[in-house]
């Protein structure tokens, strides 16, 4: 099945003629004055949250040119392909069907495989569980996720954001690089008979993954560890590659589950260890309820339908090429980082389904770091730079926190407060971009270390703030199980819906081939010094690091 690329469509040349016309002085101060209904008529509820997209640098009118671009891609037929199971990831000749990993029994494809792992790996995560903490040998204390990309980032940004529901007897480790330094680091605070080692790789031949999974069997046998089948669990679709390592517990995945959206399936295995069975149902529920809405909720109120167009709308016509990721809740810190290889490794193509270079700008770059520490770091860059940078932050009602019972009252009011102040600052920002301040409020103020060689004039123009710098928010009541399923969710689906106008194959990785096979041809020659063949610039690297 073909479908419309943008920029083929009546839309797209709508849109740039609404650009040229309104998009060049949009003002959100403006904008805001001229429409007293605009929160109202930009926010939109989904399952678990409410975006505010009212500081997003559009309006309504834009809204109906995206919502065309939208019907004129088929956006609709493309979703319900993916739904179905239709192999649309086209280079690889594969499904993509992540969200049959969260669907209840008998409500998607290969619904008997899904909940078969997903019982038999539950049952194994009670049984872990259920001595956790112990003394006695073979008790789990530590759990050690070996994988990299989609097989670590996931659960390395879902364990620390749920944090208030982590099994208090079990400690998380996430190893990923491969310099030695990352295993290192962790095996110095581990013991073997409390450690439970998981390999998680989707191909089970990935270089990293494999180099720090012998290396720890290596360390597991010198320190004298009994047991590799009780101590080493592998979480692949190669289950001959994980035998032939030696591990005899091993829960399967599939490959129409691609390595960015594998966290629901075994790949979630620390996740659920964490958690336990019920909230890790409750996440998979959270991304339920949220594909529900993607495929029910009609395109004018469908979340992840305007964030992907609001993507599409600020890389092709406003020309911002980066966002930044700014949840005020200090456990969504690694969420930057998953983000980055979802959108990123997802749209960062440059060939259509037809293998043309396309002619318009894909992937924005992501990129994050939680309040309030971002604000200590680059919010300088986003309030007074020269580029604009969208910014999209994550508020939260309630703070979370392990085992409050624990805390005195009189820590409980101050950490309540802190919650206020963590809030108020990111209420504080959204507000500072789009307001800014002139020169005219600026040189009313008393600079206190304003140096006497400037005149105040000049001064105040540095304290100036343009303002108008676009922001999103996304309110959520708490970070839960299931807010954070229905919050992944929708980032999945928006990137697909970005993906599916710019007419790329979000699903397939072919831009990280390349530099693994070099890596492959120049281990041995790091090692043997042998340069013959290579350029001139690897060749010197080589002579210089050996
Ligand atoms: O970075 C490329 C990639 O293939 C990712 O897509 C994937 O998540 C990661 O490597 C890890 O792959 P594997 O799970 O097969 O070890």
């Amino acid at each position: 099945m073909t479908y419309p690329r943008c920029d083929q469509t009546v839309a797209w040349s709508a849109l740039s003629g609404h650009h040229e016309a309104h998009g060049r002085d949009f003002d959100l101060r403006q904008v805001f004055a001229d429409n007293p209904d605009r929160v109202t008529q930009l926010s939109v509820s989904a399952p678990e949250m409410l975006a505010d997209l009212s500081r997003a640098h559009w309006d309504v009118a834009t809204q109906h040119h995206l919502l065309d671009l939208a019907r004129e891609c088929q956006i609709e037929a493309r979703r319900d392909a993916m739904l179905a199971g239709e192999p649309i990831n086209t280079t690889e000749g594969r499904a993509v069907l992540h969200t049959a990993l969260r669907a209840p029994r008998g409500e998607a494809p290969f619904s008997d495989d899904v909940h078969n792992v997903l019982d038999r790996m539950l049952a194994f995560v009670d049984g872990v569980r259920a001595t956790a903490g112990g003394t006695a040998s073979g008790h789990i204390r530590d759990v050690v996720n070996i994988g990299i990309g989609g097989s670590d980032l996931g659960p390395q940004m879902v364990v620390p954001a749920l944090d208030a529901f982590v099994h208090a007897g079990l400690n998380f480790h996430f190893v990923s690089n491969v310099d030695g330094q990352d295993l290192a680091a962790v095996l110095r605070k581990v013991r073997p008979e409390h450690t439970l080692f998981i390999i998680a790789s989707k191909t089970f031949t990935t270089q990293e993954t494999m180099a720090n999974a012998q290396a720890a069997k290596q360390w597991f046998i010198e320190q004298g560890g009994q047991d590799i089948g009780h101590h080493f669990v592998a979480t692949t679709t190669n289950v001959v590659g994980a035998a032939e390592f030696g591990i005899t517990t091993t829960f399967g995945f599939w490959d129409w589950v691609g390595g960015r959206f594998s966290m629901w399936s075994s790949i979630g295995l620390p996740i659920a260890l964490a958690l336990g069975s019920e909230h890790f149902r409750a996440m998979l529920d959270g991304a339920h309820a949220m594909d529900r809405h993607f495929a029910e909720a009609p395109l004018a109120q469908n979340l992840p339908i305007w964030l992907g167009l609001l993507d599409v709308w600020y890389r092709n016509f406003k020309g911002y090429s980066s966002r930044c990721v700014s949840p005020y809740h200090h456990g969504l810190r690694r969420l930057p980082a998953y983000l980055q290889q979802l959108v990123m490794e997802s749209n960062g193509k440059r060939v259509d389904a037809q293998g043309n270079a396309v002619p318009y700008a894909t992937s924005e770059v992501v990129w994050g770091e939680p309040g309030t520490n971002g604000q200590h770091a680059f919010y300088q860059m986003l309030h007074q730079g020269t580029d604009v940078i969208p910014v999209e932050f994550i508020l939260v009602k309630h703070a979370s926190y392990r085992d409050p019972a624990s805390l005195s009252p009189a820590l409980r009011a101050l950490l309540k407060q802190q919650h206020h102040m963590l809030l108020a600052n990111g209420l504080a920002q959204a507000q500072a971009l789009m307001w800014g301040k002139t020169a005219e409020e600026a040189i009313l103020e008393k600079a206190p270390t304003a140096s006497k060689d400037l005149p105040p004039e000049v001064i105040a123009r540095h304290r100036t703030f343009p303002g108008n710098r676009p922001s999103l928010s996304l309110l959520l009541d708490e970070v839960n199980p299931r807010s954070l399923g229905a919050l992944v969710a929708l980032h999945e689906h928006r990137t697909f819906v970005s993906g599916a106008l710019w007419g790329i194959n979000s699903f397939d990785q072919w831009g990280v081939e390349l530099g693994k096979v070099m890596c492959k041809e120049l281990l041995p020659r790091l090692a043997s010094g042998d340069t013959t063949g290579l350029d001139v610039a690897t060749a010197a690297m080589i002579e210089r690091l050996r």
